[in-house]
């Protein structure tokens, strides 16, 4: 069996997840950040942030010496045969990709490549808009290495599908595999490396160009949040039709094998740190190419407007919101992450804000970053029930599991005026909705 040593730049979710997978099954993994309190908390076996059994794999990985994080890239192109790019790509304040990270990363790995004899393969595993492999880290590689791709050195374009909250899981048992190639050295390299990495359980593997393999990674994330504002479009007219239930709604059409159940859940719409990014980014990239994408614009549009509405549901009920005090159950973008990056609650906090009310809010494990966002212009309760102390209003924005266990009674015995909003849809209705106030995403009250 050949084995590689991998060597992987950016240590986010997506750099740190690949790392600890290929470690916990024995390749030696050398990583790199640039920012040095991520490298001392990876070689003390810490994640630098919160996703459910990475600690575990790190600690080990680490401990058995499979994987360390340095600074000196020379080292770690020297030491490796295949170096991971994995750093970010933000958006600019026009939409469009950032790719400052992917250009700095690549031109130091150029730089490394000079000195380095023998074959080595390249893979960008960030999200890069189609064109960028091919017209940009080609050329920063062939002239800051003086060398050939192709036949120096080799380069993939390999998308990660990955989410957060199950990103280990999700390293270790991916749908499929894709794997753009600048030519078919690069591919059969790579192609080796993931059938010794998954052995028996090899998922499919695609292999083609490099600008399907960007684009394929743009229109898997444009095609979810497509399902995602769908489902809420249709909840939102729910709400005009008494007696209907999106949940209801949306198991049925679920079973038509051609939608499927996944991906139809209504609430607050997405966030985090790739679909509202990606959507701008492809919008941008698409616009740019002459083309006006109105399907994901409309999209986005629907994305946005679902915080809006929910705030304009409160106003409904309480009318004027100055010395009104509202509770938000959920802070991060999504359960089982501290990740705040585009979660819903920012918008529909700074929008009850902006009408005057108080906000006090608690999350399992993202307050902390959540401080660095609302500061104190809001207060953190340290529990459910401290949090809807005296509250007019309770809106749950992020489905942690433990919120699915509050009790009609927690709202009614702690609340001032007992109103709640189930924003993520969490509560069975009929538990709820003669016991108090009570809306919900997709729920046509039946009163
Ligand atoms: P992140 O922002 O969490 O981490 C990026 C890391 O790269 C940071 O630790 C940063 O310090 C480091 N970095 C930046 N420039 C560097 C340089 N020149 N040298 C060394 N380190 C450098 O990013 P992420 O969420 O892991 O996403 C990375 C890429 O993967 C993005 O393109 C993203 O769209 C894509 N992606 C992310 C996810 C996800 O769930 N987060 C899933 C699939 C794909
Ligand atoms: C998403 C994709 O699911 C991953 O495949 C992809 O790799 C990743 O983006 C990326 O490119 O970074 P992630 O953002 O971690 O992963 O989380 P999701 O589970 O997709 O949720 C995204 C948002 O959509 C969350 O805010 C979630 O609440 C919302 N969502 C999801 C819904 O509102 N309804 C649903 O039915 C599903």
């Amino acid at each position: 069996m050949t084995t590689f040593t991998v060597s992987i730049i950016g240590m986010g979710y997506v750099g740190l997840c690949t790392a600890v997978g290929f470690a916990s099954k024995g390749n030696k993994v050398v990583t790199l950040d640039n920012n040095q309190e991520k490298v001392s908390s990876i070689n003390n076996g810490i994640s630098p942030f919160y996703e459910p059994g990475l600690d575990d794999l790190l600690q080990k990985s680490v401990k058995k010496g499979y994987l360390a994080c340095i600074s000196d890239i020379k080292k770690a192109i020297q030491q490796s045969e295949i170096t991971f790019i994995s750093v970010g790509t933000p958006s600019k304040t026009d939409g469009s990709i950032d790719l400052k990270q992917i250009q700095d990363s690549v031109i130091e790995v150029g730089k490394a490549l000079k000195t380095k004899n023998g074959y080595h393969l390249i893979i960008v595993k960030s999200t890069v808009v189609p064109g960028t492999t091919d017209s940009v880290v080609k050329p920063l590689l062939e002239k800051h290495s003086n060398k050939n791709c192709g036949s120096d050195f080799g380069l993939c374009m390999n998308p990660e599908f990955l989410r957060e909250g199950s990103a280990v899981y999700d390293t270790l048992h991916p749908d499929r595999i894709i794997i753009g190639e600048y030519d078919k050295k690069s591919g059969d390299t790579l192609e080796t490396l993931y059938k010794n990495f998954h052995g028996q359980d090899l998922p499919p593997i695609i292999r083609t160009n490099l600008p399907n393999a960007e684009l394929i990674k743009y229109a898997n994330n444009a095609f979810l949040a497509t399902k995602i504002s769908y489902i809420n479009t249709i909840a939102n007219i729910c709400e005009k039709i008494p007696g209907t239930d999106i949940t209801t709604v949306a198991k049925a059409i679920g079973l038509d094998q051609r939608i499927n159940p996944k991906f139809l859940r209504a609430g607050l719409g997405y966030g985090g740190s790739c679909f509202p990014k990606d959507l701008k980014a492809l919008i941008h990239f698409s616009s740019q190419n002459s083309y006006n994408p109105l399907l994901l614009q409309s999209v986005q549009n629907v994305n946005s407007d679902q915080a809006k509405r929910v705030v304009e549901l409160v106003k409904n009920e309480l009318g004027d919101l100055s010395n009104k005090k509202v509770a938000i159950l959920g802070l991060s973008f999504k359960p089982n992450t501290d990740d705040m990056r585009e979660a819903r609650s920012i918008p529909i906090i700074t929008e009850l804000l902006s009408n005057g009310a108080t906000v006090i809010a608690f999350d399992p494990i993202a307050v902390s970053n959540a401080k660095s966002i609302f500061k104190n212009k809001i207060s953190y309760a340290s529990s459910v029930i401290s949090c809807l102390k005296g509250a007019d209003c309770c809106i749950v924005v992020t489905e942690w599991e433990e919120f699915k266990k509050i009790k009609p009674e927690d709202f009614t015995q702690n609340m001032s005026y007992p109103f709640l909003v189930d924003g993520r849809r969490i509560f069975v209705p009929e538990d709820f909705e003669h016991k108090l106030k009570f809306r919900a995403i997709g729920f046509g009250n039946s009163f």
